[in-house]
């Protein structure tokens, strides 16, 4: 029988009276690079501390691959596949950057694939200089600009080899040229090749972000938020007419 690649079912989240995540169901496939937009306060990122096992549901289901994965331990969803990125940054200032990179190296999933110790320091560095720091491997990550900690994130994240990869807004608090480095990056590393030996596929991925005009040119599906609740799915261009999302959030002045 075949499956959804990844699936949440009538995920719901309550803190006390507010219900932040409600009765929410949407499946992405292997492959698709999808959106994730609506207002502050929407539950977009609460959504994701669902995925990612930080946060437990009330309800609902969580399924990747087949496999009921709902309730399961951060460190175990990092095992299974799926790894996300912070909105805020929270690096291990006074160790070295590529120390930093070479910690998320050490999960299971990537010691499991026989990834030996020794190896670990080169594929950080891989990573970094997939995200193009790695000539400020060995300072301390201390010294890292706002938009270089933004790039050490994901450069943690594809560092676990993820086959779903999660960004909460990697475009946040980043000017025009940094945000457009970043955006190459991803675009880079969903089409896969050059990074991970194992995979030639890039991971499959979920991107929450405000900056809409860089993030419809690097999606091919949207999936808006409002109150908790999915209220429109679809291309880039079906987003930017629904009557809905203008009205919810784009608002008329921005098209
Ligand atoms: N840990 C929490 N405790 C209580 N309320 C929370 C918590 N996390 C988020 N919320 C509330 O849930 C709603 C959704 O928040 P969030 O998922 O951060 O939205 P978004 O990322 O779309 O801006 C907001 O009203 C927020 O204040
Ligand atoms: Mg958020």
């Amino acid at each position: 029988m075949s499956y959804p690649f990844f699936e949440v079912e009538n995920l719901t989240k309550r803190f006390g009276g507010l219900t932040a995540v409600n009765r929410v169901s949407f499946q992405i496939g292997r492959d698709e690079i999808v959106g994730l937009i609506g207002p502050n306060g929407a539950g977009k990122t609460t959504l994701l501390r669902l995925i990612t096992g930080i946060l437990r549901p009330d309800s609902g289901r969580v399924r990747f691959k087949g496999k009921d994965i709902t309730g399961f331990k951060p460190w175990a969803i990092v095992d299974q596949g799926i790894t996300g990125t912070f909105q805020i940054t929270r690096p291990f200032r006074r160790l070295p950057i590529i120390a930093n990179v070479m910690v998320p190296c050490l999960c299971p999933r990537a010691l499991k694939r026989g990834e030996w110790v020794k190896k670990i320091e080169a594929k950080a560095q891989d990573a970094l200089e997939f995200v193009g720091i790695s000539d400020m491997a060995l300072e301390k990550a201390s010294s890292l600009s706002h938009g270089d900690l933004k790039r050490l994130e994901i450069a943690k994240a594809i560092a676990t080899e993820p086959e779903l990869l999660l960004l909460d807004e990697p475009f946040g608090g980043l000017n025009p040229a940094e945000t457009e480095l970043l955006a190459k990056s991803i675009r880079r590393l969903h089409k896969g090749g050059r990074f991970g030996r194992l995979h030639s596929e890039g991971p499959t991925m979920i991107i929450i972000e405000h900056k809409l005009a860089e993030l419809m040119k690097i999606v091919d599906r949207v999936i808006v938020f409002h109150f908790g609740e999915v209220i429109a799915d679809g291309t880039p261009e079906e987003i930017v007419k629904d009557e809905r999302v203008i009205e919810a959030y784009i608002g008329k002045e921005v098209i």
